[in-house]
């Protein structure tokens, strides 16, 4: 049986908004980005929130925004995709890698132990659709000392006063913290529309405002859309109005919009997200830990907590037990043998090439290490059958017991 790891949803209703968009005259940014913020928004439990090109122009974009540069820390964990911290690269920042949990998270002691007078931003990420620690972290940058080491060199940072958090909620969008959504629980959120994920619109990114006073989210909105459009003070869509010719360059803008054509994929999809897409994930992922669930070797990733955290069951984050990684990669070997298209989200960073020609080394992140050589990512997508999990599964176990119990 062949299956692949990541197919797109694409159903009648995404086919009807697109061919709407094809045949409205219109087809970048305009009224169908208008319609995916304003749902976006409503997810997020946020006021505001800006469509972007990708979720790596969206964290590039908010640190921007925020006046993060040259000279500037960012704090991020070291199990992510390299978007994380290649964006804050792009801002002229340098990354400050720290370890996680044994859940994926960004381990919170040692973010205070790295944060210094440079530090302007944490960006935690929600791994898997996990959320990371959001009160524990909220409470780390709210504290004196650590405010009392803040040197702001923007105007937002001024009126903010203190590290900005920011979550890379690339995979988590639909999920809970402590009975909150995702938007909802920092300062500021970037979510993805990559074609992987749970809401896709080819390319793109979700920016949702969540800032505390003095903050206007709708000002901020204004200005980081200003941002993601050349700095130019119509956009195209008003411009093709007769008598609206006429525009100005106001800031040194990036071009990070989202054309109407995309935004016509995730609107169709975010619409039954909720009421269909989600719940679909759901039913997969608790059939995995259901049919897992009989072998002691198998240790399956939490879902829900009774505070009310629930994930977006973005991936499926298998871990086998007393495995090195070189068992690891035969298992997943093994698995692909059977048509079965798995993952490994993610090879910590320190492990690439590029941030280990920058110094970063996988030694200082132990726990990252042992997630990653012992971790295999099973596929999660609404057209997936129960006869599919099941067949999935008997590959993983049949994998296993080739490679480990023979
Ligand atoms: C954790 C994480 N952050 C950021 C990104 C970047 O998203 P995008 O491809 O929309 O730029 C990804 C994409 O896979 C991701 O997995």
């Amino acid at each position: 049986m062949k299956i692949s790891f990541s197919p797109p949803f694409i159903d009648n209703d995404v086919l009807k908004e697109v061919e709407d968009t094809l045949s409205s005259g219109w087809i970048t940014t305009g009224p169908k980005v208008k319609s995916l913020e304003n749902e976006l928004s409503g997810i997020a439990g946020v006021k505001n929130s800006l469509c972007v090109n990708s979720a790596t122009s969206g964290l590039i974009l908010v640190m921007r925004w925020y006046g993060i540069g040259k000279g500037d820390e960012v704090i991020i964990p070291s199990y992510t995709y390299c978007a994380t911290a290649l964006a804050v690269i792009h801002t002229g920042a340098i990354p400050v890698m720290v370890d996680v949990y044994d859940d994926f998270t960004i381990n919170i002691a040692e973010i205070e132990k790295k944060i210094t007078s440079k530090t302007k931003a944490i960006i935690p990420v929600d791994i898997a659709g996990w959320p990371a620690d959001y009160d524990s972290i909220n409470k780390v940058v709210q504290k004196k000392n650590i405010r009392e080491k803040f040197i702001p060199n923007s105007i937002p940072q001024q009126q903010l006063g203190r590290i900005l958090v920011l979550s890379d909620a690339a995979h988590s969008i639909g999920a809970y913290y402590k009975g909150k959504p995702t938007g909802s629980l920092c300062d500021i959120t970037v979510f993805s529309f990559h074609a992987v994920k749970n809401v896709t619109t080819a390319e793109g990114g979700g920016i949702s405002i969540n800032l505390p006073e003095p903050f206007n989210s709708s000002e901020v909105y204004s200005t980081m859309r200003l941002m993601s459009l050349n700095g130019q003070t119509k956009d195209a869509f008003t411009k093709t109005r007769a008598g609206e010719w006429l525009y100005d360059i106001v800031l040194l803008g990036f071009k990070m919009n989202m054309p109407d054509i995309c935004a016509a994929i995730g609107l169709a999809q975010i619409r039954k997200y909720k009421s269909f897409l989600l719940p679909e994930r759901k039913r997969i992922a608790l059939m995995y830990s259901q049919l897992f669930s009989h072998y002691k070797w198998a240790h399956l990733p939490i879902l829900s907590n009774s505070d009310g955290t629930e994930s977006s069951y973005h991936i499926y984050l298998l871990r086998i037990n007393d495995i090195v990684e070189s068992d690891r990669d035969a298992i997943i070997e093994e698995i692909s043998k059977t048509g079965v298209s798995v993952n490994v989200h993610f090879i910590p960073m320190p492990m690439l090439s590029l941030f280990k020609s920058m110094g970063y080394n996988i030694g200082d992140h132990p726990v990252a290490y042992r997630n990653y050589s012992c971790e295999i990512s099973l596929p999660i997508y609404p057209q997936l059958s129960d006869t599919e999990i099941q067949f999935i599964v008997s590959s993983v176990v049949g994998a296993y017991q080739k490679v480990i119990a023979k």
